[in-house]
C-alpha cells in the first residue's frame, strides 16, 4: 500500500501586481543599481512568492490614467489584486482612492482597506481614535499650514516634530527633537516648506523602539515584537529611525543600525500583543499592518503611528518577524493573499 500522504493541491490562482508603472518587476533585481534595486525588492520577492506557490503572475504598473488597471482588471479577471501601490499620479494620499476603485469594481485585494489607510494616514486622527478608548498616546499639537499657532501651555519640552502625514520618515532626523519654542518654531516651518504637509509636535518619549506586525481581518495574528537598534549611537543622542537609518545601507553599517527579535519579559510580550490586537480592530485596519511603539523604561507602550501595508520585501521587518515566527516568506504572500480573498468589503466589519 502506497502511504505517501498527498497534500490536495490548491487551486491555482490568478494573481495581479499593482504597483508604480516604474516599479513594474521587469528582468532580474541583480540588473538594477543598489538604490533601483531598494525600490523594487517588494515587488521582486512578491513576484518570485507568487511564482513558487504556483500562481499565475502579472504585474500591471500604474500611472496617472486608471484605464489600464481596469483594463488589467477587465482582462485577466483576477482572483486577487497584490496591492504594492503607495500613491497615484504622484499624490500619496490617493493610495485610498485606488482601493476603493477596487472596492467598487468587486475586485479583492490584498492589504488594508481605504477606511484604515485614510485613519492610519493621519497621526493625529490615530491618536485621537485610541486616546477615546482610554489607551496612552503621547500628547500632541496641529501646526496647520498658513497659520500662526502657539504650542499649547499643557504639552511641555522636548517634543519631537515630524509631519503629520508623510511617511518613510521624511523630515526626520537628530534636529526633529526639539527644547524650546524657537527651535519649535524653526521645525515646524521646516516640516511645512519641505514636506509640504501640515507639522506635529508630540511629546518625546525616551525609550526603545518595537515594531509589531499584525495580520489579518476580524481574526488576526500577531508577529513577534521586533526592534530598531542603532548600535554606535552618540553619547546622550536620541534614538531615532532616520530616513537614512532606514534606507542607506552604508549609512546603516556605519552607524550600526539593525533590527531583530525584541528581548523582552514575558509580561510586556503579552501587553504588546494585546495592545496590538486592539489597535488593529480600534484603527478598522484589514490585511497586514506594522505597528510602530515607544516602550519606556516603566514599559509604558505608545503608539507613534501604524503602517497599513507596511514594506512586505522578503528581508524588511515585517517578513523578518514572520519567519522569526515560523512563517516562512511564500506563506506568508500565500496568507496575505487569503486574507485579501476572505475579506468582504461590502460588509461593514467595524
Ligand atoms: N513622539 C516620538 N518620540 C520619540 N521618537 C519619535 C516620536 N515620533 C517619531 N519618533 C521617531 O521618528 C521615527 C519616525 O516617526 P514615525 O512617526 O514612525 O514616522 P514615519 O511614518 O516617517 O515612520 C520613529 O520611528 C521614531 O524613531
Ligand atoms: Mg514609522
Amino acid at each position: 500500500m502506497n502511504m505517501t500522504v498527498t497534500r490536495k493541491p490548491r487551486k491555482r490562482l490568478s494573481v495581479v501586481l499593482l504597483t508604480d508603472e516604474r516599479l513594474v518587476p521587469a528582468g532580474e533585481l541583480s540588473d538594477y543599481s543598489e538604490k533601483q534595486r531598494l525600490l523594487r525588492k517588494a515587488e521582486f520577492d512578491v513576484k518570485r512568492a507568487v511564482e513558487t506557490l504556483g500562481h499565475q503572475f502579472i504585474a500591471v504598473g500604474l500611472s496617472n490614467d486608471l484605464s489600464t488597471l481596469r483594463g488589467a482588471i477587465d482582462a485577466h479577471k483576477p482572483d486577487i489584486v497584490f496591492n504594492l501601490a503607495e500613491d497615484f499620479g504622484g499624490i500619496s494620499h490617493f493610495d485610498q482612492h485606488v482601493v476603493s476603485f477596487l472596492e467598487l469594481l468587486r475586485q479583492p485585494y490584498t492589504g488594508c482597506n481605504p477606511r484604515g489607510l485614510t485613519i492610519a494616514r493621519d497621526k493625529a486622527l490615530t491618536k485621537k481614535i485610541l486616546a477615546y478608548d482610554g489607551l496612552k498616546v503621547p500628547e500632541f499639537a496641529i501646526f496647520p499650514m498658513r497659520r500662526t499657532t502657539k504650542r499649547p501651555s499643557t504639552l511641555g519640552f522636548p517634543l519631537f516634530v515630524k509631519s503629520l502625514t508623510e511617511e518613510g520618515s521624511i523630515g526626520i532626523s537628530g534636529a526633529s527633537v526639539v527644547y524650546d519654542d524657537v527651535k519649535l518654531m524653526e521645525r515646524v516651518e521646516y516640516i511645512h516648506r519641505t514636506a509640504g504637509t501640515p507639522a506635529l509636535a508630540e511629546q518625546f518619549i525616551e525609550g526603545r523602539e518595537i515594531y509589531v506586525g499584525v495580520m489579518g481581518n476580524e481574526r488576526v495574528t500577531v508577529l513577534p515584537p521586533w526592534e530598531f537598534f542603532v548600535e554606535n549611537r552618540r553619547e546622550g543622542a536620541p534614538l531615532i529611525a532616520t530616513g537614512r537609518g532606514k534606507w542607506d545601507p552604508s549609512y546603516q553599517d556605519q552607524a550600526g543600525v539593525m533590527t531583530g527579535p525584541a528581548e523582552i519579559n514575558e509580561k510586556l510580550a503579552t501587553k504588546l500583543e494585546k495592545l496590538s490586537r486592539e489597535i488593529y480592530r480600534l484603527l478598522g485596519l484589514s490585511g497586514y499592518a506594522r505597528l510602530d511603539f515607544r516602550v519606556t523604561e516603566s514599559e509604558d507602550a505608545y503608539l507613534l503611528e501604524a503602517n497599513p501595508n507596511p514594506q512586505i520585501a522578503a528581508d524588511e521587518d515585517f517578513a523578518s518577524s514572520a519567519e522569526h515566527a515560523g512563517i516562512a516568506y511564500p506563506d506568508l504572500i500565500d496568507r496575505i493573499i487569503r486574507y485579501g480573498m476572505i475579506y468582504n468589503s461590502g460588509r461593514v466589519m467595524f
